[in-house]
């Protein structure tokens, strides 16, 4: 054995092909059992996609660097599942470009934060989370509530968004402002044209409190409201290999 070794690590060539068969042996066991399975991607046929508003609230998410601090991804152990709710299944993340489960918890995952707190708590708390929770180190973001939120681009975010896979129809991608706008005045006529295309299961509410104003606020809440809630299939599988 000692001699073989002598020998391959003479040549440099030889020694690369070596270490090249050997690495792939890892990769194989890991890789060719997902050939062998009909599908790697759980089945969610109550999936829906995020709304206008909610896709906007994404991109805030992303502007300001929260998955900095919070990860949306839930692993099936056992303190985690304890913690934060069902582990999270691969089919949660089936619309989300780019995938934001983070790797870093400075502040707690946020996978299943949709509904955990009200609106008001929300607004509230990325205003100046101090205000309810004392020890926080969060920073706060107190332009959100004064900056008026951007839509005449969320038709073509929709698009973009369908270009890689995302089922938005037509219909969705032509109104996408209005129905930003509508989901956050659930007292104006726009606001059923978002429950007719998204489903009757949509939030529509005045986020931030104000139904007149569509604000980055509403947008971000919107989004953080639906976290854990665009498919009931993680709440539905099995997961007593925990020991639940
Ligand atoms: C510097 C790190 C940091 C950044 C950046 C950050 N957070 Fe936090 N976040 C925390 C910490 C720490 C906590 C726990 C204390 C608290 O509740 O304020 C927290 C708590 C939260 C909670 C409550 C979670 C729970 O289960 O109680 C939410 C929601 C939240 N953050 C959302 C956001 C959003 C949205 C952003 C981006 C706009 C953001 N955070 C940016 C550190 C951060």
């Amino acid at each position: 054995m000692a001699d073989l070794h002598r020998k391959l690590e003479r040549s440099a060539i030889r020694f690369m092909l070596a270490i090249i068969a050997v690495a792939s042996i890892g990769g194989l066991v890991e890789i060719a059992p997902l050939f062998t399975i009909g599908s790697t991607v759980e089945a969610a046929p109550d999936m829906r996609v995020y709304t206008p508003l909610e896709v906007a609230g994404r991109n805030i998410y992303m502007r300001e660097g929260c998955y900095a601090c919070h990860s949306q991804m839930i692993r099936s152990l056992r303190d985690e599942v304890e913690r934060y709710g069902p582990y999270s299944l691969a089919v949660e993340s089936k619309y989300d470009h780019p995938m934001l489960w983070g790797s870093k918890r400075t502040g707690p995952d946020l996978a299943r934060i949709g509904e955990k707190y009200s609106d008001a708590w929300q607004v509230a708390h990325l205003n100046n989370p101090r205000d309810v929770v004392p020890q926080s180190i969060m920073p706060a973001y107190r332009w959100l509530l004064r900056t008026p939120l951007k839509t005449d681009d969320l038709g073509r975010h929709l698009a973009a968004l369908r270009t890689v896979g995302v089922p938005y129809t037509d219909e969705m991608v032509a109104n996408a402002p209005i129905d930003a706008y509508g989901q956050s005045a659930p007292d104006d006529d726009k606001a059923r044209g978002v429950t007719e295309r998204y489903g009757k299961a949509t939030h529509v509410r005045a986020f931030d409190g104000n139904p007149g104003e569509l604000t980055e606020m509403d947008a971000l809440v919107a989004y953080l409201q639906i976290l854990g809630g665009l498919t009931d299939a993680a709440r539905k599988t099995d997961q007593t290999a925990l020991g639940e």
